[in-house]
């Protein structure tokens, strides 16, 4: 179970992406239990409501009270015609989103063009790895900027480039790295969204692989993904139990190897109970009973 990794960071269980132009389920994602909203201007749009969709994000991020839930703003990418409209749109609102999820991210470039364009307002980025050449760079993405905060992995682009079909054993090695890369520059990992509505079993089987490969949590697309999203990333009590006995008993000086309910305990087990206690706490982002 990984937990914010910068102090200060979001905790980002669970990210409901809304298409920007559809006001009511705008309104809802504000009283759901997610972490986090990302209002969608990208793949999530057809392409003759962006501009529609670009000023009803703006007009939701002045109207609607998210609460204590991560605003996120997908802007489109830029080999399309339209990023440039989005960022210029971004740097003139009124309100500004907490958070840009830029798509398609191949190297720093994007993110380079992203963070001059809003010179005046050093919002925090999350960049998706969702193709060959993104996952290739993820490392050299990862620690281009602090203002960069997280990693979002999407398998739908990811296959649509290399050509595979979508199977854990396919998606293993794409993860692992974007683990990895953001890892490496103290970021959070967040994993795709799981497109097959009513399928819960099949998303909770994908959202536990994701936590075991070490993504601190996950983009969903319907309510009915929040409640099992929220289990899978937020540590159960016992294993919580399990991290404070193992910090109690690491407590008395100069302690090398100890043991804990029969498993030999040392400095990495201490490391790892203080990332899951860290992912317990709830600094931002829904808590039950908040909505
Ligand atoms: N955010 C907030 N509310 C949502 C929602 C979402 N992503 N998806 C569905 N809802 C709401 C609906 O508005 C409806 O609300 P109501 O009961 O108050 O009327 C309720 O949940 C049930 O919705 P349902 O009828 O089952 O779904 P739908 O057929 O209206 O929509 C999708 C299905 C896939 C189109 C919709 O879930 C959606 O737009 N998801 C996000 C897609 C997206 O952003 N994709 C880009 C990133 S991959
Ligand atoms: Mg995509």
């Amino acid at each position: 179970m990984a937990g914010c990794r910068r102090p200060g960071f979001p905790v980002r269980r669970c990210l409901l992406f809304v298409p920007a132009d559809q006001d009511a389920k705008l309104r809802k994602a504000a009283t759901l239990p997610c972490d986090g909203v990302i209002l969608d201007l990208e793949d999530g749009v057809g392409s003759a409501g962006k501009r529609e969709a670009r000023a009803a994000a703006l007009r939701a991020l002045e109207e609607i009270d998210f609460g204590p839930r991560e605003r996120l703003l997908r802007i489109n990418g830029f080999l399309s015609p339209w990023a440039a409209d989005d960022l210029a749109a971004l740097r003139d609102a009124r309100v500004a989103p907490d958070t840009v999820v830029i798509p398609k991210v191949n190297g720093p470039d994007q993110e380079r063009a992203v963070i001059r364009a809003l010179e005046d307002r050093p919002l925090q980025l999350v960049a998706a790895i969702e193709s060959a050449r993104g996952v290739f760079a993820a490392r050299e993405i990862a620690a281009f900027s602090p203002q960069v905060t997280g990693l979002l992995f999407g398998d739908g682009d990811y296959l649509a480039d290399t050509g595979g079909q979508r199977t854990s054993r396919t998606l293993l090695y794409p993860r692992s790295i974007v683990v990895a890369a953001a890892a490496s520059a103290g970021l959070n990992a967040i994993d795709t969204p799981y497109l097959r509505l009513g399928d819960l079993a099949g998303l909770e089987d994908d959202a536990r692989e994701a936590a075991e490969l070490g993504f601190v949590g996950k983009a969903a697309i319907h309510p009915e993904q929040l409640p099992i999203i929220n289990a899978v990333f937020t540590p159960p009590p016992e294993q919580i139990a399990w991290a404070e006995r193992v910090l109690a008993a690491s407590s008395s000086p100069a302690q090398g190897v100890f043991v804990i309910d029969g498993v030999m305990a040392d400095a990495m087990t201490v490391r790892i109970a203080e990332r899951v206690l860290a992912a317990a706490r709830v600094p931002n982002g829904y808590r039950r009973g908040s909505e």
